[in-house]
């Protein structure tokens, strides 16, 4: 039997993984630190940091790093999004079964936490059914270790709530605000998994936006105001981090409604 922990391990802050993912990460036999061969090797190297500092000498050993396969970019996104999640559930299989043969605990350091626009859950269940090709599904127990999500320092950096009074909030991506507008009765929209200014497709009138980037990170930078006023500053501002960096990740919180009323 395998034990997994997929432990939340905050959005960039070193000192944002909580003392349960601490324990869960020195109490594994097996610490898994996937790469996905991108630019954004900062992502990498934060999870490699953590292990060095919360680690003992011995335990350094217990780091294993491999690298993922790759998505294909076709235009079936679902379809090519199940074949890859299905590559690299191989992949963990494969690492789970040679390194511990016999079973044993084994870590996962998870951006932000796992539930919010992660898919280890997802791979961690497809790993316990059993597949097409008769493959048995895996012994495996899944424990999750909550994390701080990146929405979380966004409104925390903002000093912001994340509803106004008694209001709804809908969390969806840059993709789906483009294709289908201000989702429903939501009086806040939070918005993450942006290529670059979805907000652009709204009518900019009565919207107030908190944008933040990198955050939790050295480089975290943060603007807010009305949509018409500062839309096309975070813009700019996005499009030359991006070519300073080679990679950006934000997140932007949009409401109609004064969020500190
Ligand atoms: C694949 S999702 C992972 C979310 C993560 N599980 C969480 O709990 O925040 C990646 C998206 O999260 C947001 N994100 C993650 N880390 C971020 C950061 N440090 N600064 C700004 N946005 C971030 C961005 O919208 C990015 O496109």
């Amino acid at each position: 039997m395998i034990h997994l922990s997929l432990i939340g391990i905050g959005t960039g802050n070193p000192d944002h993984i909580t003392l349960a993912g601490v324990r869960a990460l020195r109490e594994a036999e097996l610490i898994l630190l996937p790469r996905k061969g991108e630019a954004r090797s900062d992502l990498v190297d934060l999870r490699r940091l953590m292990c060095r500092q919360l680690l003992d000498e011995a335990a350094q050993s217990r780091v294993v790093e491999f690298d993922l396969p790759r998505r294909d970019g076709r235009d079936d996104y679902l379809g090519a999004v199940d074949d890859w999640h299905a590559a690299i559930a191989q992949t963990w299989r494969d690492q789970m079964t040679q390194r511990l043969p016999e079973g044993g605990r084994v870590a996962m350091l998870i951006w932000g936490d796992p539930s919010l626009y992660d898919s280890s859950l997802r791979i961690a269940a497809r790993l316990k059914r059993a597949g097409p090709e008769k493959e048995s599904g895996m012994a495996l127990e899944v424990e999750v270790v909550p994390g701080i999500t990146s929405l979380q320092v966004l409104t925390a950096e903002h000093r912001i709530p994340l509803n106004a009074l008694a209001a709804p909030v809908q969390i969806t991506t840059g993709r789906r605000l483009r294709e289908r507008g201000w989702p429903g009765d939501a009086a806040s929209v939070a918005v993450m998994l942006d290529a670059g200014g979805a907000f652009q497709s709204l009518a900019p009138e009565g919207l107030h936006i908190w944008w933040g980037a990198y955050l939790g990170m050295d480089k975290q930078c943060l603007i807010d105001g009305p949509l018409a006023e500062v839309g096309p500053a975070i813009v700019e501002r996005r499009a030359a981090l991006r070519e300073r960096h080679g990679w950006i990740m934000d997140i932007y919180l949009l409401a109609r409604q004064p969020l500190l009323e």
